[in-house]
């Protein structure tokens, strides 16, 4: 059984997270999607509205269960006895942090492997900060995020007004 973890923050997900999801999810036999539980990120949507935009993103992928975690990855990633840790790559300027994390899990767990998916181009640009400038702003998401959850994200920026 081949079991993949694609953690994130997921603040909130994007079409960009959703392509990666499914593409892992046609890789793999499970994937958990694992959303960071850490208020010292200050993030816009709580856990529970997090969790259920992801759940609901998912609904058509059998092998993805949507969880959250705290403390480290790489306790959650042997808790669930997956192998594989899965990352997207948007441009360069995501490598050196994303190198940084793969080779400090690498240190702390050998056994565990991290694979980058390098995004699809039309995603290219897309991040959750990007989703919450344009949301916050007025804008419009289409294409952004996935049409389920792209209202619910409008009402919680606009009640919020501000980023
Ligand atoms: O979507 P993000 O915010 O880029 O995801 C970052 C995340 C959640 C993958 C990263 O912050 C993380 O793994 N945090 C858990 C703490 C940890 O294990 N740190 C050691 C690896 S650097």
């Amino acid at each position: 059984m081949k079991i993949a973890v694609y953690p994130g923050s997921f603040d909130p997900c994007t079409n960009g997270h959703l392509s990666i999801i499914r593409r892992t999810a046609a890789v793999f036999d499970r994937v958990y999607v694992a959303i960071l539980n850490n208020n010292s990120k200050n993030p816009l949507f709580t856990l529970d509205e997090r969790i259920d935009f992801l759940t609901r993103i998912t609904r058509d992928l059998p092998n993805v269960e949507i969880d959250c975690f705290s403390g480290m990855l790489i306790d959650y990633v042997h808790a669930k006895n997956a192998q594989v840790i899965i990352r997207g790559l948007r441009a360069v300027s995501d490598f050196e942090y994303e190198f940084q994390m793969a080779l400090t899990n690498r240190k702390l767990a050998p056994d565990v492997e991290t694979l980058f998916m390098a995004t699809e181009a039309r995603y290219s640009y897309l991040s959750s900060s990007i989703v919450k400038e344009v949301a916050t702003l007025g804008g419009c998401l289409d294409d952004l995020v996935p049409d389920e959850i792209r209202e619910d994200i409008l009402q919680k920026t606009n009640k919020m007004g501000v980023l």
